[in-house]
């Protein structure tokens, strides 16, 4: 599709850096955009999304098949993020219509947030804040508080794409840790890089000191850390998850805890999003959650919003999306 942007209208629906509808604007689209800071309710997302021709989406509503019966008349879907998995991929591309993500600009950034948390774990960093916080901060003890070092300790990566490099990559360069790895296929240039072995899960499982999540979430990775899998970790393990908070099952790893069958967790996404300020885990000294803010740094999300808004240029000036992800 090649069409003059003159007349094309865009609906962002989320509060996106400006960098993004900037760029739409210059080329001349009419965009407009959901302000509020709370998210966009489905009905209001379908009916503002009914009103335009592409939709440069992020997070709230899933874009089920539902959602794309209505939308159908969509040119494009252009999600802010690398992860797309709010998408139904197949039913728009049933439906013809070409959805794109920002992958590459927040490996740093989400990365940077998988090695802080395993650190922060390693030495019950938010823990120790809070007894601070409660004045339970009485006196200096030998025996007490103690974490596990990380220096030559094995990193297991469980997808090592780009952000998983990243991961390696700091882990290896600060801890000269020893990389192993599980994905769909080996990725030799990536073993080259980081001298880095490709292991079954099972391996992976039995062998890892530190465990870290990078994959992209389908329902082939869906609770694949759970009581059973869990229970095959060394006692002495990190598990570390920057990537979807569904590939855990979040009572089963609360039990892993529990009885010792692990011995930290670090979490940027867990399952349901946003966590309940009641949850288990917030109260665990060995355990580091965030609210998904993996890619929450200026950099990253300037970028994510330049990637977001060049997919929409993309096809109606080229008729080519950048970064497309239908298969
Ligand atoms: C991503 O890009 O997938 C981040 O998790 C934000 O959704």
């Amino acid at each position: 599709m090649q069409k003059d942007p003159n007349g094309i209208k865009i609906f962002v629906s989320n509060t996106i850096p400006d960098l993004g509808i900037e760029l739409l604007r210059k080329e001349g689209f009419d965009v407009s955009a959901w302000v509020e800071d709370v998210l966009i309710t489905r009905d209001k997302l379908i009916a503002e999304t009914k009103k335009c021709n592409a939709l440069l989406s992020s997070g709230g509503a899933k874009i089920d098949e539902a959602f794309l019966n209505e939308c159908s008349h969509l040119d494009i879907i252009s999600n802010f993020g690398v992860g797309y998995d709010n998408i139904d991929i197949a039913a728009a591309t049933r439906l013809g219509i070409p959805v794109g993500n920002t992958p590459g600009v927040l490996n740093d950034a989400t990365a940077d947030i998988a090695f802080g948390l395993m650190i922060a774990v390693s030495r019950k960093m938010f823990y120790m804040y809070k007894k601070i916080e409660r004045g339970e901060w009485t006196h200096f003890s030998p025996k007490a508080n103690l974490g596990i070092e990380l220096k030559n300790k094995t990193l297991g990566v469980f997808g090592l794409g780009r952000i998983g490099i990243e991961m390696a990559k700091r882990c290896k360069g600060a801890y000269n840790m020893n990389i192993i790895y599980c994905n769909r296929k080996p990725n030799k240039e990536a073993e080259k890089l980081l001298d880095a072995k490709y292991v079954s899960f099972d391996e992976l499982l039995a062998q890892s000191d530190v465990l870290s999540v990078h994959s992209a979430f389908t329902e082939e990775v869906r609770d694949i850390f759970n009581k059973d899998t869990f229970s095959k970790m060394k006692p002495t393990s990190i598990f570390i998850n920057t990537s979807r908070g569904g590939v855990h099952n979040e009572e089963d790893l609360i039990e892993a805890l529990n009885t010792k069958k692990i011995w930290g967790a670090g979490l940027d996404v867990t399952n349901p999003e946003p966590m309940q300020k009641d949850n288990p885990l917030l109260q665990m000294e060995n355990v580091a959650v965030l609210p998904h803010i993996g890619s929450a740094t200026v950099e990253a999300r300037d970028g994510m919003s330049r990637l977001a808004a060049e997919n929409i240029i993309g096809l109606y000036k080229n008729g080519k999306v950048p970064n497309l992800v239908n298969p």
